[in-house]
């Protein structure tokens, strides 16, 4: 067996291509994919597809040797540059509001999406999306990387296997420093909120962890910091979600996000959950998994003290080689080998199984993120009403009105956000 080649393409080149992607590709270059059914699978970036391309640039002064040769596309049509560059799969890690317009060009140049969280922001274009891969047999894959957190994987298997039962409700909260929202994000932020970036990952884990029919959202937040105390932009958001099971019983789930708190936290993000079921409780926190540590003048700013080792982490390897891994990354790696065992994986002639087989993965496939993607439109839905003096509106799903309709207090009329069942 040949080695075989899939080329990648970067559609944005920010904070989390820095953190992820960078690595993974990083790491392929000295260790390409293998598997006994693909061979050895060789993966390159060939393209970053940005606004302005000055931070391709950058990188492509610090990046490896081997790594230097990729195509920098800038401008309003980089994204259909970087697909003539004969890329296999393309990731889109715009900011949120933008991953639409670009996941559809990819798609519709018959090639493999994985596309940041959230994958989009309403159910129209979630349909659209998700009938352009089905049309056009190529994989349609949103990053949840939380799932793949060991934690989360633990308690996901304890609920598979009936150990942990029937969920009765629960929270979460995800807390992001002032510099996100100060600085990282200053030039997209206006009108954006902290709910539908980072709450995102645990819509999906409640979602794809418990299973359920999605009935109710609701939502509130804060202003007055990132924007006007007025304006469209939120400082922190509160959601709560009502989900529904097969035997008739509910369960309630608050989930708590900011991006305002302050820089010298000793965490980078501050992240915990707690589930309560029929027989137990879940307690989770990112920042206490065990380690704890302090160096003079370097942390809580350049270091962090409690810091998440296992998202993705820099070591030296007992072995003496440097490494950087953690889920963030395992999560891109996984998607290259479902594209490689669709290409790659046996004869030409059954790639269509495979295809199918790639595409029921519930927990990455565009098609299985109708529920996660009614949360965040029905979120956005009930921001931009708050914002424009309607507060406390609660958006019911699957209802004789529709499948996500929108209603105001004191309101006898509803409004409609997405017609058909979600
Ligand atoms: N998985 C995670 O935990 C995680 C963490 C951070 C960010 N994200 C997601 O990644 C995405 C990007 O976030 P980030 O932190 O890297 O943001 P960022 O602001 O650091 O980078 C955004 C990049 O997109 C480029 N860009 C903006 N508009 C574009 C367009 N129309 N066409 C092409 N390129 C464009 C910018 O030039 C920049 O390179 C968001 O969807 C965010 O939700 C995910």
């Amino acid at each position: 067996m040949g080695e075989n080649r899939l080329r990648g393409g970067m559609v944005g080149v920010g904070m989390i291509f820095d953190e992820t992607y960078r690595p993974f590709f990083e790491a392929c270059v000295q260790r390409p994919l293998y598997d006994r059914h693909t061979g050895v699978v060789n993966v390159e970036l060939a393209a970053i597809a940005s606004r302005t391309g000055k931070r391709a640039e950058a990188y492509r002064g610090s990046a490896p040797d081997a790594m230097k040769g990729f195509a920098s596309t800038t401008g309003a049509d980089c994204v259909q540059g970087l697909l003539d560059q004969g890329v296999d799969f393309a990731c889109v890690a715009t900011p949120d509001d933008r991953h639409f317009d670009a996941a559809k060009t990819v798609l519709q140049a018959k090639r493999h999406l994985i596309v940041e969280k959230p994958s989009v922001l309403d159910l129209d274009q979630l349909d659209e999306l998700a009938q352009l891969a089905k049309e056009n047999n190529v994989l349609a894959k949103v990053v949840y990387h939380k799932l793949l957190d060991p934690d989360h994987k633990k308690l996901r298997t304890l609920v598979h296997d009936d150990v942990l039962q029937h969920v009765n409700n629960g929270y979460c909260t995800l807390l992001e420093p002032k510099s996100i929202s100060g600085s990282q994000f200053a030039e997209w932020i206006k009108g954006r909120n902290p709910g539908t970036y980072v709450a995102v990952h645990y819509i999906k884990l409640i979602d794809y962890t418990f299973g359920g029919r999605l009935k109710t959202v609701t939502a509130t937040g804060q202003r007055g910091l990132v924007g006007e105390a007025q304006g469209p932009t939120w400082d922190s958001v509160q959601m709560r979600m009502v989900y529904e099971y097969d035997d008739g019983r509910e369960a309630a789930f608050d989930i708590h996000t900011s991006w305002v708190t302050p820089d010298n936290f000793p965490g980078y993000v501050e992240q915990e959950v707690q589930f309560r079921f029929d027989n137990g409780v879940w307690n989770g926190h990112s920042r206490k998994r065990g380690v704890e540590c302090t160096v003079e003048g370097k942390t809580p700013f350049e270091l962090k003290q409690s810091m998440n080792n296992h998202y993705n982490g820099q070591f030296v390897e007992p072995w003496g080689e440097r490494s950087q891994r953690g889920y963030g990354i395992e999560v891109i790696e996984r998607f290259a080998r479902e594209v490689a065992h669709v290409e790659y994986g046996g004869p030409e002639s059954e790639r269509a199984a495979r295809l199918a087989e790639m595409q029921s993965l519930a927990y990455n496939d565009l098609s299985a993120d109708r529920q996660v993607v009614a949360a965040v439109q029905a979120l956005e839905a009930i921001l931009a009403h708050a914002a424009h003096g309607r507060p406390d509106a609660v958006v019911r799903v699957n209802t004789p009105d529709g499948g996500l309709v929108l209603y105001h207090p004191g309101q006898s009329e509803p409004e409609v956000l997405y017609h058909p069942e979600v």
